[in-house]
């Protein structure tokens, strides 16, 4: 069995191809990525050599890039986790990017999938299409798609499109919708590992607004594992959602990590919030617990240690990213909040 994965080289990506290749079952894997700023080879250094694995430089928004992984491999499934994933830059940076990666890559990957008579295609997707919540409550897999930033918006266009792929061309889709992702390899420009950097080298914890945004973590092991399992047994055209079951104010997030690194609370600064911030989101898994016998293999409180422990001991991957251009976009987005901080030089 043969599969592409898009986006192989990013967080989420890189973490599935390194647990499928684990599992010794066969399958081969060749993964297509246009290498941007989240992209990044190293994150797959131990398996690169692996005679079952591929790596393909490609864009899934140019539709000849596409077409030419599809006519050099016969894949039997297709799993899309590439993306422009970040909230933060869908507002400040821009949306054509998300536009032309979420939107339109997903459209060409979804038209190659349908001529190249692929048997399963697979939507990496997420939370946040729901919109936000009230005080109570869970996602469904019925709950209306509400996004309110470009980058859900995106998703939520995406998730659409392969819908309609399943409805009106017969390609056997299946869509999984997550949570917040946490572990290894995870670019530092997202809360975890940017405030793991932030308080190892004393540096002031950019808090949003009053903290008390609330999102649901999950270790990304087991995200991929559930992943999988939708894979091969999920239902065609059906939604699957998962969470880590641990929802908890952003602010909670971050004492939490001060903690474990030994770091004063006087590192947390809250500065101007998102524009547009969803207040909360909680997740509701018990379909893909029941249907498929999906479980979490990990607890946050031990999930958050080996991830701390994994940063602190991979610091050379840390700071390549958080040279160069990384730093352009930091003092971009956080240089703004500056006054907001109360004069703290954030950036
Ligand atoms: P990431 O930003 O770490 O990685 C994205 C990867 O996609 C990178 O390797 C990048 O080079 C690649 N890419 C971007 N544009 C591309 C293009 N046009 N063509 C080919 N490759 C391209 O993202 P992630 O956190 O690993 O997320 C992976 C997927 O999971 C995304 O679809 C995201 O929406 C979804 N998701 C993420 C989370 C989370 O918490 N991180 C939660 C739920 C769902
Ligand atoms: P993030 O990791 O960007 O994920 P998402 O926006 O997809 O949920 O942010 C997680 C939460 O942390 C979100 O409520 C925004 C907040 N946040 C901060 O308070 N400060 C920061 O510097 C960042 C990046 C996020």
């Amino acid at each position: 069995m043969k599969i592409l994965v898009t986006g192989g080289a990013g967080f989420i990506g890189s973490n599935y191809i390194r647990q499928v290749l684990a599992m010794e079952d066969g399958r081969e894997i060749v993964n297509l990525d246009a290498l941007t700023y989240a992209g990044n080879l190293e994150n797959l250094k131990d398996i690169q050599d692996d005679s079952r694995y591929t790596f393909v430089k490609g864009d899934i928004g140019q539709r000849g890039d596409v077409e030419r992984v599809f006519a050099e491999h016969r894949f039997d499934a297709v799993l899309n986790f590439a993306a422009e994933s970040h909230v933060d830059r869908s507002l400040h940076v821009g949306v054509d990017a998300f536009i032309a990666t979420n939107i339109q890559g997903t459209q060409n990957l979804l038209d190659a999938s349908r001529e190249h008579e692929v048997k399963r295609y697979l939507q990496v997707s997420t939370d946040e299409v729901y919109g936000s919540l009230g005080d109570e409550g869970y996602f469904t897999e019925t709950t209306p798609l509400e996004p309110n930033n470009p980058y859900s918006a995106t998703k939520a266009g995406a998730d659409c499109l392969v819908r309609a792929a399943g409805h009106s061309h017969g390609l056997e889709v299946v869509t999984t919708r997550c949570s917040n992702n946490f572990g290894p390899f995870q670019f530092p420009e997202k809360l975890i590992p940017l405030m793991i950097a932030n308080a190892q080298e004393d540096k002031p914890l950019p808090v949003y607004g009053d903290g008390l945004h609330v999102r649901d973590w999950i270790f990304v092991e087991d995200h991929c594992a559930g992943i999988d399992l939708v894979l091969r047994e999920g239902k065609a055209d059906e939604v699957y959602n998962m969470g880590g079951n641990y929802d908890v104010p952003n602010i909670e997030i971050v004492r939490n990590i001060l903690q474990i690194l030994g770091k004063p609370e006087s590192l947390i600064t809250y500065v101007e919030d998102r524009p547009g911030h969803d207040r909360r989101y909680a997740i509701d898994s018990s379909k893909i617990q029941r249907e498929l016998s999906w479980e979490r293999a990990y607890a946050f409180p031990q999930a958050i240690e080996k991830t701390v422990e994994w940063y602190l001991s991979n610091d050379g991957w840390l700071q390549n990213l958080r040279s160069g251009d990384y730093q352009d976009y930091y003092r971009m987005l956080y240089g703004e909040r500056s006054d907001a901080a109360e004069g703290l030089d954030l950036a």
